[in-house]
């Protein structure tokens, strides 16, 4: 099976990396030439030089580009994906809204093409070792594609399309608004002249242990090397309150965090590991005029 893969960034250069170091024959394509070239030093793979390409001589399709608009754009752009001529599954990884995601199904298969979806959880090294946890919407038989298979650990088929994008979006909004919701009480504590290790160490003795240890270590380190950049934590803190208003639900705070975590990506944060929105309040703190 001939595999494509469609953007080279922190997660798809390491799940191409993958699917490369098990054996699959890859075609690849990235927006900005230089990743392709490392690529294809380090991890093999034939280089092309638009989606179109890609699509000619692959027979499943992964996309694991930043957001909508990049998505919108490698299938529909000329030269696109979708301006092959040929006949290709089109598997798209990349954290979308639910409601584009549906967009994009239609266009798909309006050209003759199958779609699915398949979101995952994990980061740079569980893409390297193949050990993501994915969500797949779209044919049963999508769940069962090697290339799916091979990059994960588990596999959860989750029926149609756009249940794996909400479903992603449903996680990573409980990971990121539990990330906020610390971050805005070491703020508070630490504005009212409480040391951080103490704060931490208070929570640290409550069930809150687990969200603590998880962030303390890299949250403050503005050196920790982005695993999931704060600009796409700000992204999907966005898609999750825009998905909750197109089904009618209140979403203020979803859209709260967004704005957090846009502030401190506006504030020369974008490419820091999104963990460091504690490290951001930190500063911020430390700024105040009294
Ligand atoms: N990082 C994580 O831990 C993580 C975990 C799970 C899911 N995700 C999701 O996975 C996706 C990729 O994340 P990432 O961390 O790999 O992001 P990233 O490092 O920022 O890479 C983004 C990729 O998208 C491409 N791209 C951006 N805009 C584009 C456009 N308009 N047209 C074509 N290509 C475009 C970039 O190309 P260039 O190289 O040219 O900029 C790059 O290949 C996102 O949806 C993210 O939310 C990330």
């Amino acid at each position: 099976m001939r595999v494509g893969f469609i953007g080279l960034g922190l997660m798809g250069y390491n799940m191409a990396c993958r699917l490369s170091e098990v054996g699959f024959k890859l075609i690849v394509y990235n927006r900005t030439r230089s990743k392709v070239t490392k690529f294809v030093d380090e991890c093999g793979g034939e280089a092309v030089n638009s989606p179109m390409e890609v699509g000619e001589t692959s027979d499943v399709v992964h996309i694991m580009v930043a957001d909508n608009e990049a998505v919108g754009s490698v299938l529909l752009k000329p030269k696109g994906l979708l301006s092959s001529g040929k006949k290709f599954r089109i598997v798209v990884q990349s954290t979308i809204t639910p409601q584009f995601s549906l967009v994009m199904k239609s266009s798909v298969e309006a050209s003759g093409r199958s779609y699915a979806e398949a979101p995952v959880l994990g980061s740079v090294s569980e893409s390297r070792e193949g050990k993501l946890l994915t969500y797949v919407a779209g044919d049963k038989e999508d769940a069962e594609l090697p290339s799916i298979k091979a990059l994960s650990k588990k596999i959860y088929y989750v029926g149609e399309v756009p249940k794996a994008s909400a479903i992603k979006l449903a996680i990573n909004n409980v990971f990121l608004t539990s990330l906020a919701g610390l971050t805005e009480s070491v703020a508070l504590a630490l504005g009212w002249g409480v040391s951080k290790e103490n704060i931490l160490s208070y929570l640290r003795d409550t069930w809150l242990k687990t969200l603590v240890e998880r962030y303390e270590g890299r949250g403050f380190n503005g050196e920790f090397p982005t695993r999931f950049p704060m600009r796409l934590a700000a992204k999907d803190l966005s898609y999750v309150s825009s998905a909750l208003s197109k089904v009618r639900l209140p979403a203020a705070l979803a859209s709260s965090a967004a704005d957090l975590f846009s502030q401190a990506a506006n504030s020369g944060f974008s490419n820091n590991d999104y963990s460091n929105i504690l490290l951001f309040f930190k500063e911020l703190v430390a700024s105040r005029k009294v």
